[in-house]
């Protein structure tokens, strides 16, 4: 990776992902893109306003800046998406293809993530295996599914350099996710801060698999920097590091937190997926095939979290 360009750069991965590709590769090498505007993007480094959904404005930009990877993070997630899966499979796919078409064209290396949200209720719940039935409910995890399959589809077919990890629910403090399942454990540091409350629409003894954004950057780039013949698999790896219910993290806060309150109003939509998804994945593969290996836990994350929320809050930002 030398040239970088980065699509779909405002969101909750996205506008982390820049800052720690320009702190390894430098600022100018990192180029970062969004629908729309974003200022604290285009402080840093370069930043171009991008539709992804436009193949000859994407062309465009990985010609001008001569770029040798793209990183694509465009996506509705899977709650959002149940409410237009036209929309959804629109923008995923649209956004997929175009980078597909244009990482081979133009000879990049291309990262689209997948998720926890391309299994579905027939696969195994429990350490979910690399290799296993796939057959997802949602409009985002057929979507997810779908990329895969095209994504080692171009490798085979064309020689693309495509690669990719299921990501879990990634637990951040900088950009805040929007309209998925696993939001729940993100909004619930901010409102355990704010007012000490929090109504979660996820039940209480659903297991879904966690991890915290640092970890998440780490594995972005090891994947990308992996010797490609050590490579069994590339679309997709499962990567895990915690895995836990919202009645476990609601414990886990009460440890700093002593009177800190949760309730429920589940939404049904959310349930349905939550429950559809694993308990936690097996990720084996990921740390024989490219040393994956987090380093943070529930424990430390939460720590975390709460210390960096709270300053946000002191600091008036919510
Ligand atoms: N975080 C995503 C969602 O909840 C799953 O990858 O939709």
């Amino acid at each position: 990776m030398k040239r970088i360009l980065i699509v779909g750069a405002g969101g909750q991965i996205g506008s982390e992902l820049t800052a720690h590709l320009r702190g390894i590769y430098g600022n100018d090498n990192v180029v970062a893109t969004d629908v729309r505007e974003c200022k604290f993007l285009s402080e840093q480094g370069p930043f171009a306003v991008l539709n992804a959904l436009d193949p000859h404005a994407y062309g465009y930009t990985v010609n001008k800046y001569k770029i040798d990877t793209i990183f694509n993070l465009v996506a509705l997630l899977s709650a959002v998406g149940e409410k237009d899966p036209q929309l959804a499979w629109n923008i995923n796919m649209g956004a997929l293809m175009n980078s597909l078409d244009i990482a081979r064209q133009y000879g990049c290396a291309l990262f689209t993530p997948s998720s926890i949200g391309a299994f579905g209720l027939s696969s195994p719940k429990v350490k979910t295996p690399q290799d296993t039935l796939m057959r997802p409910n949602t409009i985002y995890g057929v979507c997810k599914v779908t990329g895969e399959l095209l994504s080692d589809y171009y490798h085979s077919k064309y020689g693309v350099d495509t690669r990719s990890v299921r990501f879990p629910g990634i637990i951040s403090n900088v950009t805040l996710p929007g309209g998925g399942t696993t939001d729940y454990a993100v909004e619930i540091f901010y409102d355990a801060v704010k007012s000490g409350r929090f109504t979660c629409p996820v039940p209480g003894d659903v297991y879904m698999d966690m991890m915290y954004m640092p970890d998440a950057l780490d594995a972005c780039v090891r994947l990308m920097e992996a010797d490609p013949s050590k490579l069994v698999h590339r679309n997709s790896f499962n990567i895990a590091s915690m895995s836990f219910t919202p009645e476990i993290i609601r414990a886990e806060i009460r440890k700093h937190l002593p009177d800190f309150e949760m309730d429920y109003k589940v939404d049904p939509v959310k349930e349905n997926i939550a429950r559809s998804w694993p308990d936690s994945m097996d990720d084996s593969c990921a740390r024989e095939e490219w040393g994956w290996a987090p380093t943070w836990n529930l424990e430390t994350m939460t720590a975390d979290m709460l210390e960096k929320v709270k300053a946000k809050h002191e600091k008036g930002l919510f």
